[in-house]
């Protein structure tokens, strides 16, 4: 018994410990032995037996549960050194990829619109007078072809100057009712502070029977698109001219910096114009071969509504690639 108590507090380990436990309380270890014993033992002694080797239980048990507390914090203490792992150290944390402020707003943008059942078309980049000028009310040599100042190609192409020709491609290959937007990049002639070469827009159109369409539709569509996009602005329609629609507006949202007092980015205006709408010139309609149908369109330039939504001073730093303006979208 002795020897037990001295082989419990030299076990080196957890493994040990378990093996000396079954020896010594286990249903043949030495203790369940010596209780055995009482049995056989005389009656005036059996007492006495009894006693002592309750106590030397009580002392082994005693010597167990420690040695056990002392080799589990040892075995935890090992474990921890070997995974040899630090959680306080700073760690690099590793640079994951994302879109292009301009690719994510027109995400955006796209995702808005077919949620409300519009269908996302596509055209070339190259196209021919008729669907870029001619079929959209701008016949050669009208004045309002110089609103855009355009690329031509060698065999009287040119890039096309808006996202505007989508409209006709649809058109042409499609019947009313329509409803789709078209994003894509457009080219022009221009290069400053608030003008490149190339940018994008998305264009919009919703052809439908002559009561179905209404500027009333476009308000109420666009309104609750740009309070989706720019949170809660102010909106107001500002009658103005595009070739293809009639009547057109423009539409501008309260300056989302100054919350319309005026500031720098709205040249103290407290308006900002973001959309260029109206109702589909019947001209346009004509030149197509549509009849008894009412539509209304809508264009807006990507990289503005970029700007306005991530507080981008300079159109320009959206076509540069500089990561440490891009890192900062990821
Ligand atoms: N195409 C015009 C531009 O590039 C934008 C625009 C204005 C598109 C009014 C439309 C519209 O569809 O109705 O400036």
């Amino acid at each position: 018994m002795i020897k037990s108590l001295e082989q419990l507090e030299l076990a080196k380990n957890l493994l040990e410990l378990e093996e000396l436990r079954v020896a010594i309380f286990g249903k043949k270890g030495l203790l369940t032995l010596e209780f055995l014993k009482l049995k056989d033992i005389k009656a005036e002694e059996k007492k006495a037996f009894a006693q002592s080797l309750n106590e030397k239980k009580k002392e082994l048990t005693t010597a167990y549960e420690q040695k056990k507390l002392a080799l589990e914090k040892l075995a935890l203490e090992q474990e921890l050194k070997s995974q040899n792992l630090d959680v306080s150290r700073f760690s690099f944390s590793r640079k994951t990829g994302a879109f292009h402020p301009t690719i994510e707003t027109m995400n955006t943008i796209i995702r808005y619109f077919q949620n409300l059942n519009f269908s996302v078309e596509d055209g070339p980049l190259i196209e021919n007078d008729f669907n870029n000028f001619e079929a959209l009310n701008l016949p050669k040599h009208h004045p309002a072809r110089d609103m855009q100042d355009t690329f031509y190609t060698k065999d009287f192409n040119l890039l096309r100057t808006h996202t505007s020709p989508v409209q006709i491609r649809t058109m042409l290959k499609e019947k009313a009712p329509i409803r789709m937007i078209a994003p894509g990049a457009v080219f022009r002639r221009d290069f400053d502070l608030t003008h490149t070469p190339m940018f994008h827009q998305i264009e919009g159109l919703v052809v439908d029977k002559e009561d179905n369409v209404s500027f009333a539709n476009l308000k109420h569509i666009l309104g609750e698109f740009l309070q989706e996009i720019f949170g809660d602005v102010d909106i107001r329609f500002r009658p103005s001219f595009f070739p293809f629609t009639e009547p057109s507006a423009e539409v501008d949202i309260s300056c989302v910096f100054c919350k319309g007092k005026g500031c720098r980015v709205c040249s103290q205006t407290g308006w900002l114009e973001v959309l260029g709408c109206g109702v589909v010139d019947q001209n346009v309609f004509k030149a197509l071969g549509y009849e008894n149908v009412s539509g209304y369109a809508f264009g807006m330039g990507v990289e503005r509504f970029a700007m306005l939504l991530h507080n981008i001073g300079d159109l320009r730093s959206l076509f540069e690639s500089d990561l440490r303006l891009l890192g900062q979208f990821r």
